[in-house]
């Protein structure tokens, strides 16, 4: 069965990048007979520059009938200035809850050669490889009541709700425990239970899933002092499960311990296999055009897809393994350069990583 996958550049450094990883899901398709099928749509600042509007009818009617999205990013301060329902990111959050992308994997993994590129000393981080899963149509990123208002008093006051159903939170538990039996069986589950009573609740529901995953160890952890063990020691973790905006702000602690953001993929999965797939990384404008961005990331992305969507394991290792075999070569992009090494750019990186793969498709 073909596998339709909606391909989506976005603004800034999204197109280059994006561009680099179709090479290597058309050299698949070519040489190694994967049956995919590409389709091209707008989203964010491109599709508003073309259409008025960041998330056009089509794109989310292409999006809702394909099977899988490879996203570059969105966003970029030409936008920024919109009313909010046009910004590029509203789109992006709107695509997440309108496909019901719950289940958000960020894994932070360290390439032994990238070591000394993370801010932690190296015997800290090295072989580092965690799984974040944010919750990521729930929680206060889409509760109601929200919005700015004015009392009578004249007083005004803003206002964002947190809340969670408990078939959101035992779904997104089930997708962590899952996960974990296929990596160290471990779960950290985050929240703030000691203050807040919808995370206390997220903590009930979680335990009486995990009942469910005796062999998986379960452990519970408070975010202020999850953010203080990502930077203390994050090797002890495995896989976290949190909610929606402490996983945003998790993830972007552990990408950084892995030294380059411009590395790392993720995966927005609903409960049938689709998924958007893109870099944790966003647009770089100040770079955007200029042949300097990091294509690994969204290459990293597409592997992800092979591997949840399409359940092709083998060819995401490859893809894998041809990234890091790259990196290992010493060849850098200026964001992860270091003295001594080869510095190349968005172009040349995916022409090493194609030719990489050729070799292990031989
Ligand atoms: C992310 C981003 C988004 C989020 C923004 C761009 C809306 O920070 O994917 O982590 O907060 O979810
Ligand atoms: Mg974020």
């Amino acid at each position: 069965m073909t596998t339709n996958i909606l391909v989506i550049p976005g603004d800034g450094i999204g197109p280059e990048i994006v561009s680099q990883a179709v090479r290597v899901i058309e050299h698949l398709r070519d040489a190694a007979s994967l049956d995919v099928n590409l389709e091209y749509a707008d989203l964010g600042g491109a599709a508003y520059d073309k259409t008025g509007h960041s998330l056009p009818d089509s794109t989310l009617s292409m999006a809702k009938a394909c099977d899988a999205i490879l996203f570059g990013a969105a966003g970029g301060p030409k936008w920024d200035n919109l009313p909010r329902s046009e910004r590029p990111e509203t789109a992006l959050l709107r695509l997440r809850r309108e496909l019901d992308l719950f289940a958000n994997l960020r894994p932070a993994i360290l390439f032994p050669s990238l070591a000394s590129s993370s801010s932690l000393k190296d015997e800290i981080v090295a072989g580092l490889n965690i799984l974040i899963i944010r919750e990521l149509t729930g929680g206060i990123y889409f509760g109601e009541p929200r919005g700015v208002e004015t009392l009578d008093s004249g007083r005004r006051r803003g206002i964002n709700t947190l809340i969670y159903h408990d078939d959101e939170v035992i779904r997104i538990a089930h997708v962590a425990f899952n996960i974990a039996r296929q990596r160290g069986n471990r779960v950290c589950s985050i929240d703030k239970a000691n203050v807040l009573e919808t995370t206390e609740f997220w903590r009930e529901v979680v335990t009486e899933v995990g009942t469910e995953y005796p062999d998986v160890e379960l452990t519970h952890m408070l975010v202020d002092n999850a953010a203080m063990q990502l930077v203390r020691d994050p090797k002890q973790f495995d896989v976290i499960v949190t909610t929606n905006m402490f996983g945003d702000i998790l993830s972007d602690i552990s990408a950084m311990l892995t030294g380059s953001i411009g590395m790392l993929p993720s995966a927005s999965l609903d409960n049938n296999q689709k998924g958007l797939y893109e870099p944790v990384h966003g647009t770089a404008p100040d770079i955007a055009g200029e042949d300097k961005a990091n294509p690994m990331a969204m290459i990293l992305s597409l592997a992800m897809l092979l591997r949840y969507t399409m359940k092709e394991d083998n060819l995401a290792d490859l893809v894998e393994q041809s990234v890091e075999s790259v990196i290992e070569r010493g060849l850098r992009t200026p964001d992860i350069y270091f003295a001594g090494a080869e510095e190349v750019g968005t172009e040349r990186m995916g022409t090493e990583v194609l030719s990489e793969l050729k070799q292990r498709l031989n």
